[in-house]
Parts: C-alpha cells; structure tokens; sequence
C-alpha cells in the first residue's frame, strides 16, 4: 500500500515588475503625503551623532508607513531604512529606503525633499523610485527601461564645457571635523558657470538625469541616499563612477554623476592638488 502523498506547499510567486513599481510608487506617495500635511505644523526634532544631523518626527512615521506597505505586498522581502528599520536577511529582494531625504531643508521649511525608494535584486539595483511631493514631481526607473519623471522619459544636459555647467554637491554631517570636499567646491566654483548645495542627495541625481544639473559629486553617503537617484540617473543616459573615477557602487559612499560629456573634465578638478595651476585642468 502507498503511503499517503504530502502537498509540499508551493513557493509564492514572484511579483512582477509592474507590480513593484507600483506598489513602490504608493509607498512614496503616502511619506509625500505625511511631509506635506506635516510642513507647517512644529515638529519634533532629534539629532544623530553630530549635532547637524537631524531626524525628526516626520522622518520615523515616513519610514513606518512606507514598510508597512511594502510589507502588506511583499512580506518575505527584506528592507534596510535610514532610521532603522530592518528586515529579513534571507530574500532575493531588499528595499533600500530614505523616507526623507532632505531632513535639514524639511525642518527649515524649504521646499528641497524627497522620498527615495529603491529595491536590489540579488545585490543589484532593479527599480527606482525618487518623489518630490511639493512640486508632485515622481522620478521612476527600472534597470533596463529608461528613466521618467512623471512618465515622460527623460535624458540628461547635453553641457560639454565646464564653464558653461550648473554642478550641484554635498556636505557631510561631518563636515565641521573632516572638513570634507570645501577644497573640491572651491575649485568648481572658478570653473563652473555656478555651483549648487541642494541638501537632498536622491533629488540631485535626479537633476542630474533631467538635465537641471549638469553634473554632481559627494562623498561620506549611505546606500540609501543613492540606490534609487544612481539607477534614475544611469537609466536616463548619464554617467556614474566614484570621485576618483573607479566603478561606482552604493556602498562606497562616494559619487561622481554627470552628463557624460562632463565626467572627465569632472574628474580632472576633483584630482588636481591644492595650489595647481589652473591650466591642468
Ligand atoms: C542628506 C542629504 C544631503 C546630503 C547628506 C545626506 P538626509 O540626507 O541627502 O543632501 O548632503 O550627506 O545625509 O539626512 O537629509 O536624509
Ligand atoms: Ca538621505
Ligand atoms: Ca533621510
């Protein structure tokens, strides 16, 4: 006599690439939801190590809410948030998550922040969502398909001289100690037509994709700072390596994102030593 058959139950479907976007795109537009309402009213402000690095009340229920819903789709994916939320270490899918970033500029009021939202795939970057919900401007991409704000496909600055670029960077929270890219922006302001400290990492990538910046480096950046604006940026046509021109990557913290047509003159200030005459250049 046979024993009886057991039903070994079937692994869950994997979700489909309209379905991750999609789900990713609610996500972004209920955090922009939560910054806007929350804009005017007092909020609730901590610091993180340095006493410039700032997170508030509105920044913790972003991130709530936003692994709430992916959860509600997706519970067997794994998820890394800037303030700490964490999950499973075992699934072939992990979120990556900025639920603001722009923290500094939220807190004062100025309208410069976003959500950004992307998801790896066995370790690479597969979608990107970016969403500014004060000018409801949504950058989207995934790996392979383009790069879009609002739905409208969109391609970086065609900028080929220095002289003429707009460049946008960064200071980390650290800057008082490590004093950390002052020598960099000083060297591009004298060779740039101007230069610009936005104070959200995700939105100058997607700048720099758009064609708004011609070009954008930083250093000392989390993962969630950059998963989703790298993907948006490279998906748009434009060129990404680490500051010292080697292959970029979300873990190295340090970026160069331009144009293409700009990326080695880009290169070539960010290498000059303090004091070399301007013509190395
Ligand atoms: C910051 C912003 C800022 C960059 C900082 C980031 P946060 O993120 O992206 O532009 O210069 O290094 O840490 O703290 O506002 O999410
Ligand atoms: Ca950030
Ligand atoms: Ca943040």
């Amino acid at each position: 006599m046979s024993s009886p058959v057991t039903e070994v139950p079937l692994p869950p479907p994997l979700p489909t690439p309209d379905s991750l976007m999609r789900v990713a795109i609610e996500a972004a537009e209920i955090s922009g939801l939560i910054q806007v309402r929350n804009l005017k009213r007092p909020l609730k402000i901590k610091t993180k190590g340095e006493s410039t690095n700032l997170v508030t009340n509105v920044d913790l229920r972003c991130e709530k809410r936003i692994i709430a819903h992916l959860k509600r789709y997706f519970p067997d994916h794994e998820y890394i948030a800037e303030e700490g939320g964490r999950g499973r270490q075992t699934s072939l899918f992990r979120w990556l998550i900025d639920p603001l970033d722009g923290t500094t500029n939220y807190a004062h009021g100025y309208p410069a922040f976003c959500t950004s939202i992307a998801l790896e795939r066995n370790g690479k970057i597969e979608l990107g969502v970016v969403y500014d919900p004060v000018r409801k401007e949504l950058f989207t991409a995934r790996k392979g398909k383009g790069a879009f704000l609002n739905g409208v496909r969109i391609t970086p600055s065609t900028v080929e001289d220095l002289e003429e670029a707009l460049l946008v960077t960064g200071f980390p929270y650290d800057i008082k100690t490590s004093r950390r890219n002052i020598s960099q922006f000083n060297r591009f302001l004298l060779r740039t037509q101007a230069v610009r400290r936005d104070g959200s990492a995700a939105l100058d990538l997607c700048y720099t994709a758009m064609g708004r910046f011609d070009g954008y480096w930083e250093f000392s950046l989390a993962p969630w700072d950059l998963a989703a604006g790298s993907l948006i940026l490279t998906e748009a046509g434009g060129k990404i390596t680490t500051s010292t021109g080697r292959e970029f990557s979300i873990h190295r913290g340090d970026i160069l994102a331009s144009n293409g047509p700009l990326h080695a003159a880009m290169l070539r200030v960010l290498r000059q030593k303090e004091g070399a005459p301007r013509h190395q250049t």
